[in-house]
């Protein structure tokens, strides 16, 4: 992308929404949207343009679009050929790789994410689809066959559970959200998406691609606050499964809308704060290297950054001194600056917030042990490294989701295992060391208090065909390419008894094709 490219010439009006296969005037209320990235000298937001702030009774009528496209299970898109329904998506992946520059050109001014790492987030997600396709037609290949168990034949395959609303983070907009959305669409369901707040306009660029390869009403995007719009679509009761990648506050405020809990499913990615735990055996300069990118990698803002440090007290002034050094060795720019590793944050109140934490535990006995840790700016603080960190500080406490590094030291392995028990989150951890003795039991102990253990490097969802998913306060569901489809989709089947006066039936609706579900045939 030339410099000419990455500026921002004309403002990008959103002024459609998608609903209906229409991409329909909005001539309400719009928010402005602004990036944290000045654009002049002396600082300054940066307007990027605006999206629509829609009302209660517009997101219903989106609702309806979605609910009439799935007509209680009898719509076209629930009850298509798989192949047909892989044909739509293929369309839309060819259509979306047109978009690539502009969608990574709103990645980087939305949320101040590194050019390399937006183009490996469009890549991702585009890899993710066709992983998706790829997957759906084993799943079905799978499927094209009977079983017989006590004189009953069974046809068994995987249906849509109905009208799925959508909402993903602002740290992923494009690829955690599609991480729902695609397999959602994919397995029949119809879909309510409304884009991340940070991360907004980098969808405008799609909708035209969504309107054109799917039929009216499989895929909605809407836009404006999720009280406003959100709450009322769940408390229609209409909705069958929150799919959500936020925090849990949101999630469960979304939940406690909804009249028929029982009807409602939940796909959830929530909040984490995952540990690195440093043994006394460790590789240091692999540990230093995975806990900078654990901890930093996109300014910390990931579900799964290494949120906290235990560091055993034998290497603890080693450790500390090698990574105090390679944290301010780290260089602050805007995210197309060359080799730039930590970036403006998008959230405007974010600096701020993780001041008050260093300077919460500053007064309970914590020291900051880089020399640039805390120097704040309009858009950045620089990431504090936090020693020794106890647990009544709010920065052990909170999800920082952010450039804050707390540390501490630990003499007993015991201690951590119990703190991690004790924690409200269970996604994942990374265990850094060699001596096999004293990694088995802790290896199988950890297993059980999270979903993934990194050992010797840092936690991270991908590769994306793995089972991400959490316990406790972490996540509902697992998703992967594989679970995602799952998730978002029920077993369903026809039986019938093994006699002739069936048997007949079932081989003419086979071989005239005539069903839509019933199918042996091998997908190619
Ligand atoms: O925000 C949480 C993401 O799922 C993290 O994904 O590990 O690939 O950065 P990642």
């Amino acid at each position: 992308m030339t410099t000419d490219q990455l500026k921002i010439n004309d403002l990008l009006h959103q002024k459609t929404y998608l609903s209906d296969g229409k991409l329909i005037d909005w001539t309400g209320k719009t928010d402005e949207v602004f990036s944290t990235i000045s654009s002049s000298e002396n600082y300054q937001k940066t307007l990027l343009g605006t999206v629509p702030h829609m009302d209660k009774e517009t997101a219903l009528e989106v609702l309806e679009s979605a609910c009439h496209a799935f007509d209680k299970g009898k719509g076209l898109w629930p009850t298509m050929k798989v192949a047909e329904r892989i044909a739509c998506m293929e369309n839309f992946v060819g259509k979306m790789k047109e978009q690539r520059e502009i969608v990574v050109k709103y990645l980087m001014w939305e949320i101040g994410k590194s050019m390399p790492d937006s183009y490996k987030e469009f890549d991702r997600t585009v890899e993710y689809i066709e992983d998706t396709i790829e997957d759906y037609k084993d799943l079905d290949r799978d499927s094209a066959k009977f079983s017989k168990k006590d004189g009953v034949y069974a046809h068994i395959r995987r249906g849509p559970l109905g009208i799925v609303l959508c909402l993903g983070p602002y740290n992923y907009p494009l690829n955690e959200t599609f991480a729902l959305l695609i397999p959602a669409i994919i397995m029949g369901n119809t879909v309510i998406f409304k884009p991340a707040k940070h991360g907004v306009l980098l969808i405008s660029p799609l909708l035209e691609a969504f309107k054109e390869s799917f039929p009216a009403g499989v895929v909605n995007v809407i836009y404006g606050r999720g009280r406003e719009v959100a709450a009322p679509i769940m408390q229609s009761g209409r909705i069958d499964v929150l799919a959500l990648i936020g925090n849990s506050k949101s999630a469960i405020a979304l939940q406690d809308q909804h009249p028929y809990k029982n009807r409602l499913r939940l796909v959830l990615g929530l909040e984490a704060k995952n540990p690195g735990i440093i043994l006394p055996d460790a590789d240091l300069d692999l540990a230093i290297s995975e806990c900078i990118s654990g901890t930093l990698s996109f300014n910390g803002q990931r579900c799964t950054a290494l949120k906290i440090l235990y560091v055993h007290e034998s290497i603890q002034k080693e450790f500390l001194k090698r990574f105090a050094e390679k944290v301010d060795s780290l260089k602050f720019g805007n995210p197309w600056d060359e080799n730039v590793n930590l970036t403006p944050l998008p959230e405007p109140g974010k600096p701020e917030y993780i001041q008050g934490l260093i300077e919460d535990a500053q007064q309970k006995g914590a020291k900051i042990i880089n020399k640039k840790g805390g120097e704040i700016s309009e858009n950045f603080i620089f990431p504090a490294v936090l020693f020794p960190v106890t647990k009544d500080m709010n920065v052990y406490q909170e999800e920082q989701f952010g450039p804050v590094i707390p540390v501490k030291p630990f003499s007993e392995i015991k201690e951590i295992l119990e703190e991690i028990a004790d924690s409200n989150y269970g996604q994942q951890v990374s265990l850094f060391g060699k001596d096999i003795c004293e990694l088995a039991p802790l290896i199988d102990t950890l297993v059980n208090l999270v979903c993934r253990v990194n050992l010797n490097s840092s936690c991270q969802r991908g590769p994306d065909v793995f089972p991400f998913t959490g316990r406790k306060d972490s996540a509902v569901g697992t998703l992967s390419v594989h679970d995602a489809l799952r998730s978002f989709s029920i077993r369903t089947f026809v039986a019938s008894k093994d006699n002739p006066y069936n048997n007949e039936i079932l081989e003419n609706l086979l071989h005239s094709k005539s069903s839509n579900f019933m199918s042996t045939d091998y997908l190619l």
